[in-house]
């Protein structure tokens, strides 16, 4: 039988109500939620990011600031960018958009954000949180996988569940959130020997490698779970990671692209905003 679609689509639309009147719930107590979003460069794909945050952003009442860097910023003019965000009351969240040019080292630009403005969940301290069980924010393309699953009534305790690609944005934070969960949780790379044994014995297979139409039917379980993180820019258009007509014949559940995972994200990212404008990571932090 021919798979079910997991519609990211839809549940981020459903995450941007729930997210929305929570922003009005917040703003009667006169807190506005407010989101910096920091863009070095001009990578076409990340200028597109960008603006569907800004528009994701308005579209339920939180407050964006944008903040456009030229190319050849130095290290030193983004650290105090982001220092200055770190102080400011109406920023409750911080991103800036990965990757950056070559010459910005990403480590020390995400170290210096606030690890309780850390809306990605990309600071190491909330690496250290997250992979120690405790709460952080969570990154916001593995927050939305978990929720879609969640949302499909998708058991993943007890699972067997491979991620291929181990990236900081989706492989590795992804690998600790069904971990967390209680799936039994193998990461594959780019130095796996025969990925497709290992992909063959997932119960929920999620594929972050950046490389379209990876993974074909015969690497696939019967009856599967596939998860498409891959967005790749092609001349016939978005493709996945996925060999969706393939795969499609194989699992039981699969996201498309577009229209999977990648609504979730921003989705996600609002819910961390609204989040941390309610201080609750940094209540939970001070508790551990
Ligand atoms: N580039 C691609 N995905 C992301 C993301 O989730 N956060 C940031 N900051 N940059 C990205």
């Amino acid at each position: 039988m021919a798979a079910a679609i997991l519609d990211g689509k839809l549940v981020a639309a459903e995450v941007r109500e729930a997210v929305k009147a929570g922003v009005e719930r917040l703003k009667e107590k006169g807190v506005v939620p407010g989101l910096a979003v920091v863009l070095v460069g001009h990578d076409p794909a990340s200028q597109i990011y960008v603006r569907q945050k800004e528009k994701a952003c308005a579209a339920v009442g939180i407050a964006s600031f944008s903040y456009s860097l030229p190319a050849d910023v130095s290290e030193e003019e983004l650290l105090t960018l982001v220092r200055r965000l770190n102080f400011d009351p109406k920023v409750h969240g911080i991103l800036v958009q990965l990757p950056l040019p070559e010459h910005l080292d990403p480590l020390r630009v995400i170290t210096a954000i606030d690890p309780t403005k850390d809306v990605d969940g990309f600071h190491p301290l909330n690496i250290g949180y997250l992979s120690s069980g405790l709460e952080a924010p969570e990154p916001c393309t593995p927050k939305g996988i978990i929720h879609l699953l969640d949302r499909y009534g998708i058991e993943i305790a007890g699972k067997r569940a491979v991620v291929v690609g181990r990236s900081g944005i989706v492989g590795r934070p992804v690998a600790q959130l069904l971990l967390a969960r209680d799936a039994t949780v193998t990461v594959c790379h780019s130095k796996t020997v025969d990925i497709a044994a290992v992909t063959r014995m997932a119960d929920i297979l999620v594929v972050a490698v950046g490389r379209p139409r990876f993974i074909t039917a015969d690497m696939v379980k019967p009856e599967a779970v596939v998860v498409d993180v891959g967005i790749n820019r092609l001349p016939e258009g978005l493709v996945g990671d996925v060999d969706y007509e393939g795969v499609h014949e194989v699992a039981s559940y699969l996201t498309p692209v577009p229209g999977g995972v990648g609504p979730l994200t921003i989705a996600m990212l609002l819910v961390n905003t609204l989040e941390l404008a309610r201080g609750a990571q940094v209540k939970d932090a001070q508790k551990c």
